[in-house]
């Protein structure tokens, strides 16, 4: 196991979980990491745990460095278990450390592990004193439990985010320029669609507290190092805090006997035709996680189901429960679908988006059983008009 040194005391402890692939219902194909710190100052300081199961991995690491007996201080940035998962079995190695957390994060401890520790509560401005270098507590509460902080390492400039610049990847290298970016930005976000989009309207208070404080490093909970992309995640953040979208719709449905496919199909080619890129994903090949990252910056987003029991698809209805979660924002979306004796499907996805924050064109279009060549012309041109309202929304 290697140690890893991001500046000089300041060591990566984490944990690689390289076949992690269901992160609570999010798909992670390129596996996950707990990334914990170790300040290795005239006090010792570990900046988060990992998930329990990974507690080895982590005291390992550490052990590398220093007898974890050693450790005085132990910042809780955030108690979510894949980061405060290894907190009781670390107090046991290191019994007189100090717990740094938020008032928040005290209250979920206890209540998450059911004992005290030597809790220190601190808020926004604290400074703790390591020697050489000070650590400047940062709250950001709901990115994205109430509990959560970033912490910042003065003197070596290197910012402790914990989730938020977070992406779901596993890598043998551990900072962004060791990498293929696009990657990285893809899993950034990923990481960000799928976990912090119901918190976007917080983001830009949260870019705020950091505007100014000079970075050298983003240190997050998860994924790798930001070192050389500072500034493109930032911008990153900020685009997706205010909900910048782009010349992009995405078609996301589902079919009973293929009419529904049929007319996504044509639907596709109208929008394209308009110029806009589109992309198509059946419900059933593709992880919700998926779909949210591609929701995230498209402008345009087209919901086909036939008409099953009166009502939408059950899997469409999963679906629009994730987005009623996420609540995206800046969006045009319209339905369709086909249905036999009676429609319900369109009504009931114009609701379950209604109550995701977003309001559908209406009419949407529908047709009875089997679309004829009509028909499909028309899906075309139904495609093609809902690519001119988003080019024109884009104006
Ligand atoms: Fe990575 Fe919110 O835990």
């Amino acid at each position: 196991m290697n140690t890893i040194e991001l500046a000089k005391g300041v060591y990566y402890v984490g944990a690689v979980d390289w076949n992690q692939r269901d992160f609570h219902g999010y798909y992670t194909p390129r596996g996950v990491t707990y990334n914990s710190y170790l300040i290795v100052d005239e006090k010792i300081c570990l900046i988060d745990t990992v998930k329990a199961p990974f507690t080895n991995e982590l005291l390992e690491r550490i052990r590398q460095i220093v007898d974890p007996a050693k450790i005085d201080y132990v910042v809780v940035n955030h108690v979510e278990p894949d980061h405060s998962g290894a907190l009781p079995a670390i107090m046991e190695h290191a019994p007189n450390a100090k717990v740094i957390l938020t008032a928040n994060g005290r209250t979920e401890t206890i209540k998450h592990y059911q004992r005290e520790y030597d809790f220190q509560v601190v808020k926004e401005g604290d400074i703790l004193s390591l020697g050489k270098n000070s650590l400047h507590f940062i709250p950001l509460p709901m990115l994205h439990w109430p509990d959560s902080m970033a912490s910042y390492l003065d003197g070596h400039q290197i910012l402790f985010s914990n989730d938020a610049f977070g992406q779901h990847i596993c890598t043998s290298s551990p900072f962004d320029d060791q990498n293929d970016i696009h990657d990285i930005l893809y899993e950034a976000a990923k990481y960000y669609a799928n976990i912090l989009m119901p918190y976007s309207k917080l983001v830009g208070r949260a870019l705020s507290k950091v505007e100014g404080i000079p970075v050298k490093q983003i240190a997050p909970s998860h994924g790798v190092v930001w070192r050389s992309h500072i500034n493109k995640i930032i911008e990153k953040y900020a685009a997706w805090g205010q909900g910048v979208t782009c010349d992009k719709v995405v078609v996301i449905y589902d079919a009973l006997w293929g009419s529904t496919e049929q007319m996504a199909r044509r639907i596709l080619d109208g929008v394209a035709a308009g110029g806009v890129q589109v992309k198509l994903f059946k419900i059933t090949n593709t992880p919700l996680s998926e779909l949210a990252v591609e929701i995230l910056e498209a402008r345009g987003l087209l919901f086909g189901s036939p008409t099953h029991n009166n009502g939408m698809m059950a899997t469409m209805g999963g679906v629009m429960t994730y987005l009623q979660g996420l609540r995206p924002i800046n969006k045009i979306a319209a339905t369709f679908g086909a249905f036999g004796w009676g429609g319900g499907a369109e009504q009931a996805m114009v609701e379950a988006l209604g109550k995701a924050g977003i309001k559908a064109e209406e009419p949407g279009f529908t047709l009875k059983w089997v679309p004829d060549e009509t028909e499909l012309d028309a899906c075309f041109s139904f495609g093609l008009d809902f690519a001119q309202k988003v080019l024109a929304a884009g104006k």
